[in-house]
């Protein structure tokens, strides 16, 4: 009897586990990639949280010892290798939501343009642009074509991409204006690239949703050293910005694709 019971659970785990939803998110040990890591967790969803730290961050150490449902794994998004060596790991497993999150944001740890990566305009050195070019427009394209027949293979067949309003070609010249030429051309490439993404991938499943997340200022641990006055009444603390995202992402329909999304769901310009 008692071995019957066993079994019961077992199956009941296991059915479990192949019927949660799956997300894999790059960049996920700190900011906006960890509070979605979080909340996903909560929500019961699997999730396999990336960072490219040689050791375990404290940060998914701490979260995946409260939560069996995470997994995480190494990936730094520019290395062809960790890239290679995840997805033999993860062959076979739908992935029903790929968040490419990773990015080089040009940003010091106080929250002021980084004057060090030089990307201001008088100040400029062309190898401080490789970076933002590798791992904000042609990783987030590695790992999508890298990971897409788990996401095929899925229900939700979701890629989706952090973009930022800083890469707007539309909204004229006082937007996001002056300096910080990197970072704002990576995000417009990279809504250029989901855009062709998205037309292709409908060609191989009409099913498939592919669409960028513009999160707008985000109150995420970096900013915690800014002083108040300074952040003004600007921003939106990170947990609202990521619930609202899940929202988004549960009401999200092929018809998203090729556009990008604010966190109250809210269509954004290019
Ligand atoms: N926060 C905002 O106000 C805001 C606004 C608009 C758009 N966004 C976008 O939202 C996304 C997340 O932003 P955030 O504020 O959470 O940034 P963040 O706090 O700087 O976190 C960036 C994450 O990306 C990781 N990362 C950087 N390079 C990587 C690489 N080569 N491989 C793997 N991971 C890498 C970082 O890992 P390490 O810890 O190892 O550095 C970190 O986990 C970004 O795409 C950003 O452009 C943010």
């Amino acid at each position: 009897m008692k071995t019957k019971c066993l079994l019961v659970i077992a199956a009941m785990l296991v059915s479990f586990a192949a019927s949660a939803e799956t997300i894999l998110i790059t960049g996920s040990n700190r900011g906006i990639g960890l509070e979605f890591a979080k909340q996903y967790a909560d929500k019961g969803w699997h999730v396999i949280a990336t960072h490219r730290r040689e050791q375990v961050p404290d940060t998914l150490a701490e979260l995946s010892s409260e939560y069996d449902n995470l997994q995480v794994e190494t990936l730094d998004v520019n290395n062809a290798v960790h890239l290679q060596a995840l997805v033999a790991r993860l062959e076979g497993m739908p992935i029903d939501v790929l968040l490419n999150n990773a990015a080089v944001m040009g940003i010091n740890a106080t929250g002021t343009l980084a004057e060090q990566t030089n990307e201001n305009f008088g100040t400029l050195v062309p190898e401080h642009f490789m970076p933002y070019f590798t791992t904000n427009v042609l990783a987030p394209l590695l790992v999508s074509e890298a990971l897409v027949e788990n996401v095929l293979a899925s229900d939700r067949k979701m890629i989706l991409n952090m973009t930022s309003g800083a890469g707007s070609v539309t909204m004229g010249m006082e937007a996001f204006a002056g300096t910080g030429f990197y970072y704002k051309s990576t995000k417009a490439a990279l809504n250029r690239n989901m855009v062709n993404l998205a037309a292709h991938l409908r060609t191989l499943d009409p099913e498939a949703i592919t669409f960028n997340l513009a999160p707008g200022f985000t109150i995420t641990e970096r900013f915690e050293g800014m002083a108040e006055d300074e952040i003004g009444n600007r921003g939106t603390p990170v947990k609202d910005v990521v619930a609202g995202f899940i929202e988004v992402i549960d009401q999200a329909t092929p018809e998203y694709s090729g556009s990008i999304y604010g966190f109250e769901g809210e269509l954004k310009p290019f």
